[in-house]
């Protein structure tokens, strides 16, 4: 595959993971995870991951992947390049482990002294990559190994970073979040 087909399998296939984290945003709200609990003189998570946000991003990704799977051979057609079709347990695995990386980092962020909303540089852009290709690989070992090659990893590894800058920053700018990170 040459590297625009690696770029545009590597998109198409992290899509599923860079929804949920979004959706958090707009869905966001309600009872937090960690229920207010401390650790030491700090919170658990703190009150910007809640059950809602977790729940309904995972949800949306989930769903993202059964619709992409339903439309992959006209985009295929389109793009010419044959693209990945998602499992079921694929589609979970990148959405929840999205989720999850962020919550990890959330705790990661408690425990070095950042408040919420705190930026963490480097964390802030690769927790949901870290969190998804380990939930997914999990889940759904076969597919993962095979979709996420060497040159599609490698792509997603340099590409998400800056993606993730660029939305959260138009997010930002439109006012649906607190911070640009
Ligand atoms: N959100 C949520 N549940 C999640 C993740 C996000 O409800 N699992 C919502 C919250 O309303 C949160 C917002 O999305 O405030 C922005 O998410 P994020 O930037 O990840 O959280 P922060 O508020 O910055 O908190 P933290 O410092 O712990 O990351
Ligand atoms: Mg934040």
């Amino acid at each position: 595959m040459d590297l625009l087909g690696v770029v545009v399998t590597a998109f198409w296939a992290m899509l599923p993971a860079y929804v949920p984290n979004n959706v958090a945003v707009l869905a966001g709200g309600g009872r937090p995870i960690d229920g207010g609990r401390m650790l030491g003189d700090r919170r658990l998570l703190g009150d910007g991951k809640t059950w809602r946000g977790t729940a309904v991003g995972t949800a949306a990704g989930t769903a993202l992947a059964v619709g992409l799977t339903a439309v992959r051979p006209a985009v295929s057609d389109v793009v010419g390049y044959s693209l990945p079709a998602f499992p079921l347990l694929a589609g979970l695995g990148l959405a929840l482990g999205a989720m999850l990386g962020d919550i990890g980092a959330s705790f990661l962020k408690r425990r070095s002294g950042r408040e919420r909303g705190a930026a963490f540089p480097g964390l802030d852009q690769l927790d949901f990559v870290v969190g998804a290709l380990t939930c997914a690989v999990v889940l759904a070992p076969t597919w993962t190994l095979t979709t996420f090659t060497g040159p599609v990893l490698v792509v997603v590894l340099v590409a998400t970073p800056l993606l993730h800058v660029v939305t959260n920053v138009v997010a930002y700018g439109l006012g649906l979040k607190d911070e640009p990170w």
